[in-house]
């Protein structure tokens, strides 16, 4: 047989050691934490797969860029670069360089929207959905109704549902000051959107005269499922793909620190001429300069060449490949799971694996930590949690429970995968001795980053 293992394309030159931990130590260090992830310490992880964020690993072509970078407040070199690398994957005619995404979501929403606006998309990520509440305007989730199901296949599982979006332009008539769409949508389990839907969500707001923007954080990830999945596409190059998904859209926001392959760093690109310039206002204003935008001149460089690093097909099949092979060890054990496997993170369906935690005692916070006290591993709760609190107060469950286990980005290896299944084994034979939990303490916006948890004691 011919060897058919997907490899990491790449050798390891530098390396980052991570530090075993006993189950005593973590339970003291979670105590401490309050049994919030978010509060560990990152040395006492052991494989961190809170978020592919800013986690990932540069490669020395990007390193060889930083050093060379041009760091001048105005006109830097390393600012054409960055645009250039922007304008050609996405072909977009403005580019404002921001500190990372949610920079770019306020600047554009502050510019578009206003309280009563009404802001579609598939799945609001919690930044994008937390900006627009800010501004007093309603975020609205459509996405397609296999999308909120975990266990059911579908291709495009991050699809809009079109008919939804239309009814919602005709309901809210003047009020949508643009429509949003996730790429790869993080919060719907990393599931990709075809280019059939981005472009009958792109003939949708046309016709409602309602400019289109994509979230393009994991764009790549999504070419590469487009590639594999959609007809017409395997022999096109991911780098194509892009530019017809970005040729579809008026702007995006977009968070560098994702397929942009650098630890910081975003843009928002516009075609609107008068948009952009209310947005570079408000960048000087609160960023930087509109050649920096908060960034040093190495963060731009980093971002240029890691663009185009995201799109290339070996690291992309790695890449997806890693993911899927640990849903396939995943599934055989009987565990649930979001499916099919997304692009950037295994999602564990916590409210199939805990069916004896309600939903009001935070399943998947709960799985979260027995993951981190079992194996040292650091996952996220994409649940109520996350999602149920709503702006007036009120609690409202999330429509799904997840954990996401989020790789960085060509940080970890085939064993670090195979090390995760075998705890999330041992946790799944256990499952029916976690307990739920309980709030202790709160903040009154965005509380999975500093909320206080504790295990429930059973009566
Ligand atoms: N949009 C999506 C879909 C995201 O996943 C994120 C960040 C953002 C916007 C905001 O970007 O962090 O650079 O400000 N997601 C990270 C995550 C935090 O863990 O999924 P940012």
């Amino acid at each position: 047989m011919l060897p058919h293992t997907i490899i990491e394309p790449f050798r390891i030159r530098t390396v980052e050691p991570i530090r075993q931990t006993t189950r005593e130590e973590r339970e003291a260090v979670l105590r401490a934490a309050h049994y919030n992830p978010f509060l560990l310490h990152a040395t006492d992880v052991l494989i961190d797969l809170l978020t592919d964020s800013g986690t990932g690993a540069l490669s020395a072509a990007q390193w060889g860029a930083m050093i060379q970078s041009d760091e001048s407040y105005a006109g830097a070199r390393s600012f054409f670069t960055f645009e250039k690398a922007i304008h050609d994957i996405t072909g977009l005619r403005h580019v404002l360089p921001t500190h990372q995404g949610r920079a770019a979501e306020r600047i554009l929403f502050t510019a578009m929207c206003k309280a009563g606006d009404v802001v579609p998309n598939n799945t609001h990520f919690d930044t994008t959905r937390a900006n627009i509440e800010d501004r007093g305007a309603t975020a609205l989730d459509l996405p397609i109704p296999e999308g909120r199901e975990p266990a059911t296949l579908h291709p495009f599982k991050g699809n809009m549902d079109l008919a939804a979006l239309d009814r919602a332009l005709q309901e809210h008539a003047g009020h949508v000051p643009l429509v949003m769409l996730t790429v790869t949508n993080n919060s719907g389990g990393g599931q990709p959107v075809s280019m059939a839907n981005i472009r009958g969500a792109h003939d949708i707001c046309k016709r409602h005269g309602v400019p289109f923007f994509l979230d393009a954080c994991r764009f790549a990830e999504n070419a590469w499922f487009i590639k594999l999945r959609e007809p017409g596409y395997a022999d096109r190059t991911p780098f194509e793909i892009a530019h017809e998904m970005f040729s579809l859209v008026d702007g995006c926001t977009m968070s560098a620190k994702k397929d942009g392959m650098a630890n910081i760093g975003g843009f928002l690109a516009v075609n609107d001429d008068a948009l952009a310039r209310k947005c570079r206002n408000n960048l000087i204003l609160t960023e930087g300069f509109v050649t920096y935008g908060g960034l040093a001149g190495y963060d731009l460089e980093a971002v240029a060449v890691g663009l185009r690093e995201a799109l290339n097909s070996d690291y992309l099949r790695y890449r997806i490949r890693s993911i899927e092979y640990l849903a396939e060890k995943l599934v055989k054990i009987g565990i649930p799971i979001m499916q099919p496997a997304g692009g950037h993170a295994l999602y564990i369906d916590a409210k199939a694996m805990l069916p004896h935690i309600p939903q009001s005692e935070y399943p998947a916070w709960a799985l979260s930590c027995v993951l981190y006290l079992e194996g040292g591993i650091r996952g996220v709760e994409i649940g109520s949690m996350m999602f149920g609190l709503q702006p007036d107060g009120s609690e409202k469950p999330a429509a799904m429970e997840l954990v996401r286990l989020a790789f960085p980005r060509r940080v970890y290896t085939q064993s670090h995968v195979d090390f995760v299944a075998e705890v999330l084994a041992y946790v799944y034979a256990r499952a029916g001795s976690i307990r739920g939990m309980r709030i202790v303490e709160q903040p009154s916006a965005l509380r999975h980053f500093t909320a206080r948890m504790e295990f429930r004691v059973e009566a």
